[in-house]
């Protein structure tokens, strides 16, 4: 396996690093505080070539690897995990949606303004009743002449209230199960599309989740991606590479908790010496670094293998699952290494640990990787 980064991706990694100290530390704890979405460093990102970064140049994107595009979405998130995930739901969740599936007319209009900065995706699968079990859609979309008439709800819209272009999963044929879901690219900006609620979560405050709903929505049929019936395929396709996204996403989180617990147990001092000299506490931070070494070559492998057109699917799932169970574990310790300080908004952990959570829960949670992945080891 050759998936080791090359001088390219450590240049790329400073420069992400760079831009997500200067201008996305400085605001990330009172932006997480008051909910506020990051448009200035949203508009920034899409100028940096941060919202499209596999996507090939002839589509307005940087043309650079999945490996650079997990080192970009890990920087950011190594930060602020809002700034990671705002940019892998564009990258991954709609410009390589479009890339991989989309006509040239398609390409043409959402991805080249998608992948350069000048529009922003979301992707809308999950309903109230469809979470794990995501074939489970009951938002209908009914053909009526050269036109589809959406009607339904959707939960969890990441980016939704900020997003222009909407990758929609829709029920076409009810009687033919996940044979019977349609794809949409959709226009945000109709009456007939709205935003009914933006969700107050635990972490990942400054990225916005929405429910949106459909009301009478009528979307052309030339912006329908793909085929009729080839919604599911298209939605597990694209969880597939957002799995990297979201792996990069939790190896951010991990290496900032331990960075922040590192610097604490150096300078904190009980006892008349610096508790890194406890074992305790080293240990700790041995383990850490363990794991989020392990989390790193899980989640580059995964996108070596997508470089290479190799099947990737268990690599992804793996990673995801290995590196945000990392996350969660990374944070809890990384509080308890700064003790009650650690519980204490002054401090980095305790957003770390809020922000962490999800990366466990969304683009199928822990279980969910685990039912991929046992299932592609008894094919
Ligand atoms: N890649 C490609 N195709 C896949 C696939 C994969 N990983 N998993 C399943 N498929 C295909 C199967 O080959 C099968 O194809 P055929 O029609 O040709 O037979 C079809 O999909 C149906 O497969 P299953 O019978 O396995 O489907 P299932 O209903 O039993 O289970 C599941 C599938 C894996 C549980 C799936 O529902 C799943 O991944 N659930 C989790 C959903 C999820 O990740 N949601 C995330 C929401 S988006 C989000 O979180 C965005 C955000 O905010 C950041």
């Amino acid at each position: 396996m050759h998936f080791a980064p090359t001088e390219d991706h450590e240049i790329l990694r400073q420069a992400v690093r760079d831009f997500a100290e200067k201008e996305g530390k400085p605001t990330a704890a009172e932006r997480d505080e008051a909910m506020e979405w990051p448009a200035n460093l949203v508009k920034k990102m899409g100028e940096l070539g941060f919202l499209g970064v596999a996507v090939s140049d002839e589509y307005g994107g940087a043309g650079l690897d999945y490996i650079s595009y997990a080192i970009v979405i890990e920087e950011l998130s190594r930060v602020d995990a809002s700034l990671g995930v705002i940019a892998s739901v564009n990258n991954s969740l709609v410009c390589y949606g479009i890339e991989k599936f989309g006509t040239e007319e398609q390409k043409r209009e959402f991805l080249v303004p998608l992948a350069s900065g000048r529009s922003l995706g979301a992707f809308s699968l999950s309903e109230p009743g469809a979470g794990s079990d995501a074939a489970s859609q009951k938002t209908t979309a009914v053909r009526d002449g050269d036109e589809y008439v959406i009607n339904g709800t959707k939960n969890w819209v990441t980016n939704g209230d900020h997003a222009d272009t909407i990758i929609l999963m829709t029920i076409t044929d009810p009687s033919k199960g996940h044979r019977g879901i349609t794809a949409f690219l959709v226009d945000t900006h109709l009456p007939e599309c709205k935003i009914m609620k933006v969700e107050n979560k635990l972490g990942i405050r400054s990225a916005h989740s929405c429910q949106m709903a459909y009301d009478n929505y009528r979307v052309p049929a030339w912006r329908r991606l793909g085929a009729e019936g080839e919604g599911f395929k298209i939605a597990m396709t694209i969880l597939n590479a957002g799995r990297i996204g979201i792996a990069g996403q939790a190896l951010g989180i991990a290496q900032g908790a331990y960075e922040a617990a590192l610097e604490y147990a150096k300078i904190r001092e009980q006892f008349g010496k610096p508790i890194i000299e406890n074992q305790a506490i080293g240990f700790t931070l041995a383990d850490m670094a363990t794991r989020i070494k392990a989390s790193r070559l899980l989640t580059y492998e995964a996108a070596w293998r997508k470089d290479n057109h190799m099947d990737f699917i268990e690599a992804a799932s793996m990673a995801k699952l290995y590196a945000s169970e990392t996350a969660m574990w990374t944070a809890t310790k990384a509080i308890q290494v700064h003790g009650s300080n650690g519980y204490s908004k002054e401090y980095p952990v305790e957003r770390f640990f809020r922000d962490a959570k999800i990366t466990e829960i969304y683009e199928g949670t822990s279980e969910i990787q685990r039912l991929v992945i046992s299932r592609e080891l008894a094919k």
